[in-house]
């Protein structure tokens, strides 16, 4: 049932590529993406106010690469929650909002419980599930389903993948809808998020590479994911996705943010992970690398084919091929995956079935 594999989660991460085909391909029509909810109308989303993308975990993480897509490429406020805080919060939720809810089971109670907040307000809720007619899938107005098939491990790796590709589309359809980009910008964005399973082929290829830098790593007590952005994302997923099954304890924080407080941890042998994959903030995520550096810090580096790294920066880089900055979360995550997963492996974990947790939380 592992096809093969030693694991689950090596299983899922290498059914990515099928997975994201499966889910971009249908929504795409004659080059442009194309929801396939008549509700969700041009004119319909023409009227959204702020969107809430609400979630758990390495779902929520998936919504925070939403926001930034949407506000990047829609100019429509977005904000991210942590289904927990805006089930308690009282949020402001007006009636042209809209409430999109992202969940793999579709059966997390704290996000299903915000799903029934939202309605109960009167707002339209979006849900981005992958198992259908699951308790969010049936209690919500509207549904995208992400096709990952299933996902056995409890780290969540394809599904997390799949949620980007949705929400990048629905970015893409907001921002068309709105004239926030013209026609020839979401046709090429749509060809790109397309070419997404190929892109990512020859990063499930560098196992071994990865492998070996693991084993560089393997014995170390606690680490720090840095970067800015998209970067700064995907470092809380990756994060998460370390300690969540090494046991390794492991802290992701905006690259600028290291300064107020967090670079006092970093001394002698102090592992970092440094994603740089961002042209724009490139120079700044490179010269925190390079404090972290100068402070004896072992910098693991992971930035573009062509990046120049300059001296005193890294102690090991790692290189992703070219694919559009906003597209990058879904080729830098493979490395990221693959690192936790043999960082887990090779300190001996029970990797599909890490302690203390479960593959959906349906208590509180
Ligand atoms: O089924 P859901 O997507 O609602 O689950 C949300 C989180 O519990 C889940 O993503 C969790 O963070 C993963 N185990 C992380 O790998």
């Amino acid at each position: 049932e592992k096809g093969g594999y030693p694991h689950f989660m090596l299983k899922e991460i290498n059914e990515q590529p099928a997975a994201i085909t499966a889910t971009v391909s249908p929504r795409v029509e004659n080059g442009l993406p194309d929801l396939r909810i008549p509700e969700l109308s041009d004119e319909v989303l023409r009227g959204i106010g702020t969107i809430h993308l609400v979630a758990c975990g390495t779902a929520m993480h998936a919504g925070m690469v939403g926001k930034a897509a949407i506000e990047a490429l829609a100019r429509v406020p977005a904000e991210v929650d942590i289904a927990s805080e805006f089930r308690y919060r009282n949020p402001i939720l007006r009636p042209n909002d809209l409430v999109i809810i992202i969940s793999q089971s579709g059966e997390t109670s704290d996000t299903l419980a915000a799903l029934k907040l939202a309605k109960s307000r009167g707002v339209p809720v979006l849900a981005i599930v992958n198992v259908v007619g699951s308790s969010i899938a049936r209690a919500a107005d509207h549904v995208l389903y992400t096709y990952a098939g299933p996902e056995i491990a409890v780290a969540s790796t394809k599904a997390y993948t799949v949620q980007m590709c949705v929400l990048y589309l629905f970015a893409f359809r907001l921002a068309l809808a709105r004239g926030e980009q013209t026609e020839a910008e979401i046709r090429r964005l749509t060809a790109e998020l397309l070419r997404a399973s190929e892109v990512i082929k020859p990063r499930l290829a560098d196992c071994e590479q990865i492998k070996y830098l693991a084993s560089r790593f393997v014995n170390t007590q606690s680490c720090f994911f840095i970067g800015r952005g998209f970067d700064y994302s995907l470092s809380l997923e990756g994060s998460l996705k370390l300690k969540e099954i090494s046991y390794v304890h492991s802290d992701a924080y905006a690259a600028g943010e290291l300064k107020h407080g967090t670079i006092s941890l970093i001394t002698e042998g102090v592992p970092v992970i440094a994603l740089a994959t961002q042209k724009q903030v490139y120079e700044k995520t490179i010269s925190n690398a390079k404090e972290t550096k100068s402070r004896g810090a072992k910098v693991l580096l992971f930035t573009t084919k062509d990046a120049v790294v300059p001296e005193g920066v890294a102690d090991y880089v790692v290189r992703l091929d070219d694919y559009d900055d906003l597209l990058m979360p879904l080729q830098l995550i493979v490395p990221l995956q693959l690192f936790a997963y043999y960082m887990a492996v090779l300190r001996g974990c029970d990797v599909d079935k890490p302690r203390n947790l479960a593959k959906s939380v349906t208590v509180e």
